[in-house]
């Protein structure tokens, strides 16, 4: 027997060579990827206009925020200023040149003389600088937190807006873990990058204008030795940037795909245990982890080795500042407080350009995650054609040459037409994977049927020029996976029905004989059904469900299977409250028994996405077909308590 590693579809190489395995195809950095891949791994155009449209609400808040944080460089940019003066002019014999209006105010409060002999006036200024930092950082701070929180909150508030809009066939399409990555870490990165980035780039840029003007104004041609290495540190940063961000994309596309693995097994934590997975989900897991932690590992040498060559790199630059300043000092060149005031405005310097390296990873990492979020913003929501209303429901479905088959798939459906007559009940049967969900799920428009693949019309109308919200509510449908929210069971009934009462939550669970099961619970219909309805049997879920979709008294109904976990008394019991309820709704049943299907007005068979009969349960009773075999299986006219039935995709049926 393989082992799991060994039954691994392919193999792919770090850089040490070592070699990995993985079942997962989409681990592996591939360079041929299509568009669409390449969206989903966030590589996008756009990205800016995405972060304008989130920062609506913030922005004035973000400008503030930069706005105290300019004032509160420009006080660090004083404090050399002081020094220089009270080295020079106030205590030393050098005097080094200050604007005339500089001079003035000096001359006002007493001259420089002065000044040495009240050194306190000179704390005192220094100490007036540091309450105005300290007030403009405490402003940016609070400013800047409400403005990235709000930021967050647009953009979690967008999001879940936009995905409940976006089309069955997307969410089907997407895994759960990974939309949810998105919408957290990615999200989080992006408002660092906004809240933190962002505003440090233009906090730097104040940085580098002002060290700058004031370097120059003190020595022009220390000035420009120090300007020297900045373009090599620069373009360093820029060369680096284009490995980083395919090493950021590949370790965000793995965490994701580590939090789908998790989110997975939560979901299915029963199948795991039935099964005795443990171990082999383990394994799995932890195969997956490692690459995961392998690419970080990766990663780590690589900012390594940028974090280490741009800090040689400065090093080299403040060491030529301290060695030319000296020398100039030395000739007379510059007085003493102003190579101290210049050593002072290298490292102010220097540093918003070291981290302007840091800024830019960082930086590759928000363009990454923008470009995931952008994947969901861009996918399209679900939209009604031009022209699309309403229209009676109450009257014939019919289905007209369906051929369906799902994206990048084989036919499902194959030119399949029936009619069904309003107010009627029109019982299907057919194997797994014969596509009778799917009918319905095309009923319903969760898939739309590509042009020249058939209509479905009710009455006149083709159901694509019906409103989709409007055809949905008309449409009653219970799900063949009955789907429980964490909420109380009234909730649940009652959530496909706005303003609902208890009454009408009981009415509709009596009708589904979950009632007294109900009643017989401490709290009732308050009771809380625990994360997907785990408290509940799974034929009481299946109660729940259909009580939900009987809350909504829709002119049509659906019941994909939905009978199948209750017991045949139940399924009567149930069968004819519906009659009562709903004389004259069409109804489609979807049942693998035949009790069931009897008191249906017709069948049809589905076989392999083809009708092989149609015709009243009496007709198709004694026509030699898949309903007459299964009919005598199931009445016991045939011989054999457990046969496995021909028709139901070699379910076994009980006789
Ligand atoms: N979202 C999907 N994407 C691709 N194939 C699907 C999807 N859903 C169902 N199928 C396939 O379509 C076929 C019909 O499925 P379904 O309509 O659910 O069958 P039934 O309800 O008759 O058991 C099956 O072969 C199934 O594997
Ligand atoms: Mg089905």
């Amino acid at each position: 027997m393989k082992t799991a590693a060994a039954s691994s579809s392919y193999a792919f190489r770090t850089t040490n060579n070592k070699e990995y395995e993985s079942d997962d195809r989409h681990l592996m950095p591939n360079n041929e990827q299509t568009t669409e891949q390449q969206a989903k791994r966030g590589v996008r155009k756009g990205n800016a206009k995405l972060i304008w449209r989130f920062l609506k609400g913030s922005k004035y808040l973000f400008l503030g925020s930069i706005l105290a944080s300019a004032v509160s460089s420009l006080a660090d940019m004083l404090d050399p200023q002081i020094i220089r003066a009270a080295i020079d002019n106030a205590i030393g014999g050098k005097p080094s040149e200050f604007p005339v209006w500089v001079n003035d105010l000096v001359d006002r409060i007493g001259g420089f003389a002065y000044l040495g002999q009240h050194l306190w006036i000179m704390a005192a200024a220094i100490l007036a600088v540091a309450l105005l930092r300290v007030a403009a950082s405490y402003c940016s701070t609070v400013i800047g937190t409400k403005a990235s929180e709000t930021l967050v909150k647009t953009m979690r508030d967008t999001l879940f807006g936009h995905i409940e809009r976006l089309p069955f066939s997307w969410h089907m399409k997407n895994h759960t873990g990974d939309i949810i990555q998105r919408c957290t870490s990615d999200v989080d990165r992006v408002r660092r990058f906004v809240a933190e980035q962002l505003t440090s780039v233009l906090r730097i840029s104040v940085y580098l204008v002002l060290s700058l003007y004031f370097m120059f104004s003190m020595n022009t041609g220390l000035t420009l030795i120090s300007i020297v290495p900045l373009p090599f540190i620069l373009l360093y940063s820029v060369l680096f940037r284009k490995q980083m961000d395919a090493g950021f994309r590949d370790c965000d596309e793995n965490e994701g795909k580590v939090s789908a693995m998790v989110q997975e097994n939560l979901t299915g934590v029963r199948v795991v245990r039935a099964f005795g997975r443990e171990k082999a989900e383990t394994d799995r897991f932890e195969k997956q982890n490692e690459y995961y932690t392998s690419l970080w590992v990766k990663m780590g040498r690589l900012l390594g080795r940028f974090f280490s060559t741009q800090d040689f790199l400065s090093g080299v630059q403040i060491l030529l500042v301290f060695v030319f300043g000296a020398v100039f000092a030395i000739h007379d060149r510059m007085t003493p407080g102003e190579y101290v005031a210049f050593i002072s405005y290298n490292s102010m310097l220097i540093r918003p350009i070291r981290m302007l390296g840091r800024m830019i990873s960082e930086m590759s990492k928000a363009g990454v995650s923008i470009g995931r979020i952008g994947y969901i913003m861009d996918a399209e929501e679900e939209k009604d054609r031009e022209g699309a209303g309403e229209a009676p429901m109450d009257r014939d479905i019919h289905f007209e040459h369906i051929t369906f088959a799902y994206e990048n798939c084989p036919d499902i459906l194959h030119d399949i037409s029936f009619d069904i007559k309003a107010g009627t009940t029109l019982g299907i049967l057919g194997g797994t994977g014969s596509g009778k969900s799917t009918l319905m799920l095309l009923l319903d428009r969760m898939y739309d049927l590509e042009p020249g693949c058939g209509t479905i019309r009710i009455g006149d109308t083709d159901i694509r020029d019906i409103r989709s919200d409007y055809l949905r509510d008309n449409i009653s449908m219970v799900l063949q996976e009955p789907f429980l929210f964490s909420r109380t069971i009234s909730e649940n009934i009652g959530i496909a029905s706005e303003g609902i009462t208890l009454e009408e939550i009981r009415s509709a669970a009596q009708a589904a004989c979950l009632d007294d099961t109900v009643t017989k619970f401490t709290q009732s219909y308050d009771t809380f059904v625990g994360e997907r309805g785990v408290t509940l049997s799974g034929g009481q879920k299946q109660r729940a469900a259909i009580a939900r979709a009987l809350t909504k008294n829709a002119p049509i109904m659906i019941f994909d299977d939905s009978l199948s976990a209750v017991d045949t008394e139940t399924d009567a019991k149930i069968r004819s409250a519906l009659q009562e309820r709903f004389g004259t709704a069409t109804i489609i049943l979807i049942s693998h028994r035949i009790t069931t299907l009897s008191k249906a007005d017709r069948i049809i068979v589905l076989e392999n996405g083809r009708i092989t009969e149609q015709g009243t349960p009496d007709e198709l009773k004694s026509n030699g077909g898949i309903y007459q075999r299964i009919y005598e299986i199931q009445s016991g006219v045939r011989e054999g308590r457990h046969i496995t039935a021909p028709g139901t995709g070699g379910k076994e049926v009980a006789r």
